[in-house]
């Protein structure tokens, strides 16, 4: 018994962490959280009372129950009920989740890849100011628009906990208001099956104080820094004589591909891999040479004809990329 209980139980611990919109982090997470708890418990209360009735119906004396057949019964409770109740919801859900008016502080373009997400922060003429990829900084208490794009086929934004979900179009921008309500790091899916490894594109969104935010951007509009150790500079020597730049940039290297994730400030980021693995030496030089393994078709090739030391120099140095 107390087995079955735990077992139905279980369900719940899905309710709170980094993804979840159950446990909201952002103004319109929160305003589904609220329709969403107004659902539940109208629900339930309705399903309670139809129970009831229908109990009721069976159990009680012919001559009591007589009512539940006639015509007030069932214009009232059938018909004039359910539009009423309806009707209300449909007005209160469209107030409560009402686009918020003004011009948001930050924007951002984000386009779906196969199976990763290009992040663009623009400048107020439109222009990108840098770019990262799988993962979104914004700062807290401030409304940061997403412009949502798609470069192969549709896929879908989700942060669960900070807004709804919107699909990413081929050929069409949707925009998305995000406004992280306090400090954190939130987990994002893409929510429409995109093919092959559609299930392991995450990314991860990280609301910072404002005056953190503002530091961090300072850092992400200058180049990669330079190599201070040996080491480390013959790993981008390895890095570019490997041939990644051909996908990938680097700003203030040769590496100036535009096909993969910009990895100016690589080391910085939380996971590689779209969410997949921690951003760590071992994890990068894993997946420099098993990424087929790690992440089944996505579009890198597997460098393992690279020797250990120029993957793990080649790995040094990303991770030395913050
Ligand atoms: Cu991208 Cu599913």
């Amino acid at each position: 018994m107390t087995g079955i209980l735990l077992l139905l139980l279980l369900p719940l611990s899905a309710c709170s962490g980094v993804q979840s919109a159950l446990d909201p982090g952002g103004e319109a997470a929160r305003q589904i959280g609220v329709l969403s708890w107004v659902l539940f418990i109208g629900a339930a209360v309705i399903l309670a009372a139809v129970v009831g009735l229908t109990v009721y119906a069976v159990r009680a004396e012919p001559r009591r129950r007589r009512w539940l057949a006639g015509e007030a019964a069932i214009v009232g409770g059938g018909l004039l009920l359910p539009i009423a109740v309806l009707t209300a919801l449909l007005v209160y859900g469209l107030l409560l989740t009402r686009p918020a008016a003004g011009p948001p502080a930050l924007r951002l373009r984000v386009t779906g890849e196969q199976w990763w997400w290009r992040v663009d922060y623009l400048e107020p003429d439109g222009g990108t100011a840098f770019a990262t990829a799988n993962e979104i900084r914004l700062p807290v208490g401030q409304p940061v628009e997403l412009l949502l794009d798609s470069a192969d086929v549709i896929h879908s934004f989700w942060v669960p906990s900070l807004a709804g979900k919107l699909d990413m179009i081929p050929g069409h921008t949707n925009r998305l208001r995000l406004l992280a309500e306090r400090p954190g790091r939130y987990r994002g899916q893409c929510a429409e099956y995109c093919g092959g490894p559609h299930g392991r594109m995450a990314f991860h969104v990280v609301a910072l104080a404002p005056a953190e935010f503002d530091l961090w951007r300072q850092a992400q509009v200058q180049p990669a820094a330079e190599p201070q150790a040996e080491a480390i500079r013959q790993g981008r020597a390895a890095f570019l004589a490997a041939g990644c730049g051909g996908c990938h940039t680097v700003r203030g290297t040769a590496a100036a591909g535009r096909v993969a994730p910009d990895l100016t400030h690589v080391g910085g980021r939380l996971f590689i891999g779209a969410g997949l693995l921690p951003t760590t030496p071992a994890n990068l030089a894993a997946w420099i040479v098993a990424n087929q393994h790690l992440k089944p078709e996505n579009q890198m090739p597997e460098f393992d004809l690279l020797s250990g030391d120029e993957v793990q120099a080649i790995a040094a140095y990303l991770a030395s990329l913050r």
